[in-house]
């Protein structure tokens, strides 16, 4: 809603443009460029999206100077703490706790979506061996528009509703085959009698030659690691998703192209990136050597797992995700393991570090997820499935509520070109 009695006033030359500004429920106020190229005739530059508000979203909220996460209003920790996954799908979907009846329905739903098409198999035989999961991952959620038509229609509620749930459903056994794939095992079948999280870590575990029982320690940190990852508003792959869905494409294709996105490692990425640089670390005496490569500016090399676009003080699932490795690594009797310690005494150098504290670099989400997730038996190159899984909910969330905004166009951001003029081509024997 714009405040009437407020407005942001651009002069360019001798004239004066008035902007309305939209007051959010938190947050810094918004102005409304929309009509400035029409009245103007400029556009706004913001590559990186810095200072731009791409969309109005009632789903997630972060105060990066605070360190704040909340999804509906409710505090990450919180959520972390005393809910599960399944209850903060239902809560990003639909924008309310769910009442006990309804958490019954939505977790048999989702239960029983969770096996894919069988042809779907034959698919993921197509990939190398050696493919990374992502891509094979990228591949098949793609590719379930071609088996699920049914689900592609986007002007209808009722298949929006259904793709919905077939995509948290299905996601945690397409990442477990694209693993067993990878690593020549059969493909386990999910199993309905197991939560999301213990079922997610059979699939992955299991062989068809021992019985696996899921530890319900693991269980209960990998669902708190699905939490944790479970929505952060407008990422660079949330982003992706809208974009794509801006277009009307189907949702099978936008989550392959958050996926695709996800990869990078300067995004979903990160976590495989910041445990291969642990390990490259090795031991706490080579860390100053890391930060000091950190602090160069002739050196590309990044501390991984440090820094973020948004949050400007202690990520807040960071400190949740420090808890849970402490716990998880006592379980499996690793705490003395030295990534842990090269991980802690890491992370202390550099927050006494100046060059961290005056450019507000703080350890991200990722810096302590592999840790757990390398303790509980996952490769690196599982670490961003992992994420792929979790963010899943947060991509088919916002994705549904950009289809319900009457205000949603087809994204087409502008340029400030600085090419050649137009030039008359030239024949290849006078060039
Ligand atoms: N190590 C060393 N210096 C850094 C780091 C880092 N991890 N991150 C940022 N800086 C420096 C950067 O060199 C720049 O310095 P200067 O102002 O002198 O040029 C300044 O801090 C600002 O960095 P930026 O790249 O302009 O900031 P950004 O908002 O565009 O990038 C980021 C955010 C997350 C991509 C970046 O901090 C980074 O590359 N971190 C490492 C990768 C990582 O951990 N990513 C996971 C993010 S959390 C999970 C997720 O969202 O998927």
């Amino acid at each position: 809603m714009a405040d009437e009695t407020r407005k942001a006033t651009l002069i360019i030359g001798n004239e004066n443009y008035d902007l309305p500004i939209y007051s959010p429920t938190e947050g810094p106020d918004v102005i409304d460029i929309r009509k400035l190229y029409g009245q103007a005739g400029v556009f706004t530059y913001d590559p990186g999206f810095t200072s731009t508000a791409s969309c109005d979203s009632t789903i997630t909220f972060i105060d990066g100077d605070e360190g704040v996460l909340t999804h509906r209003g409710y505090p990450i920790d919180q959520l972390a703490s005393k809910s599960h996954y399944l209850e903060v799908c239902y809560l990003l979907l639909y924008g309310e706790l769910p009442t006990a009846a309804e958490l019954e329905k939505f977790e048999d739903t989702i239960t029983h979506h969770t096996m894919i098409h069988e042809q779907m198999h034959n698919f993921f035989r197509g990939f190398r061996r050696d493919a990374h999961p992502m891509a094979t991952m990228v591949g098949v959620v793609g590719a379930m528009s071609a088996f699920y038509h049914d689900s592609t229609d986007i002007s209808d509620p009722h298949q929006r509703e259904i793709a919905s749930h077939r995509l948290i459903a299905k996601m945690p056994t397409i990442a477990a085959m694209a693993y067993k794939y990878s690593i020549g095992q059969p493909f386990v079948y999910p199993r309905n009698d197991l939560d999301y999280a213990a079922n997610f870590l059979h699939m992955c575990f299991a062989v068809p030659a021992a019985e696996y029982v899921v530890d319900p320690i693991l269980a209960r940190a990998m669902d708190r690691i699905f939490t944790l990852h479970a929505d952060h508003e407008q990422n660079a792959s949330t982003s992706t998703v809208r974009l794509a869905s801006s277009s009307g494409a189907n949702p099978f294709a936008c989550i392959a192209a958050g996926i695709a996105c996800l990869w990078g490692p300067a995004h979903g990425g990160a976590n495989q990136a910041c445990l291969e640089m642990l390990k490259e670390i090795g031991s706490v005496d080579r860390i100053p050597e890391f930060i000091a490569r950190a602090k160069d500016k002739n050196d590309p090399f990044r501390l991984m797992g440090f820094g973020h676009r948004v949050y400007k003080n202690f990520d807040p699932r960071a400190k949740v995700m420090k808890q849970s490795a402490d716990e998880v690594l006592d379980l499996l009797g690793v705490e003395n393991n030295p990534i842990l310690q090269v991980a802690k005494e890491l992370e202390k150098q550099a927050l006494a570090d100046p060059y961290f504290a005056d450019k507000k670099l703080f350890p991200n989400v990722d810096f302590y997820s592999g840790i757990i997730l390398e303790a509980m038996g996952f490769p690196t190159s599982m670490f961003t499935p992992v994420f792929a899984v979790s963010r899943t909910v947060g991509w088919i969330s916002q994705w549904k509520e950009q289809l319900a905004d009457p205000q949603m166009k087809i994204g087409r951001p502008r340029q400030l070109y600085r090419g050649h003029k137009q030039r008359d081509y030239r024949d290849i024997e006078t060039r």
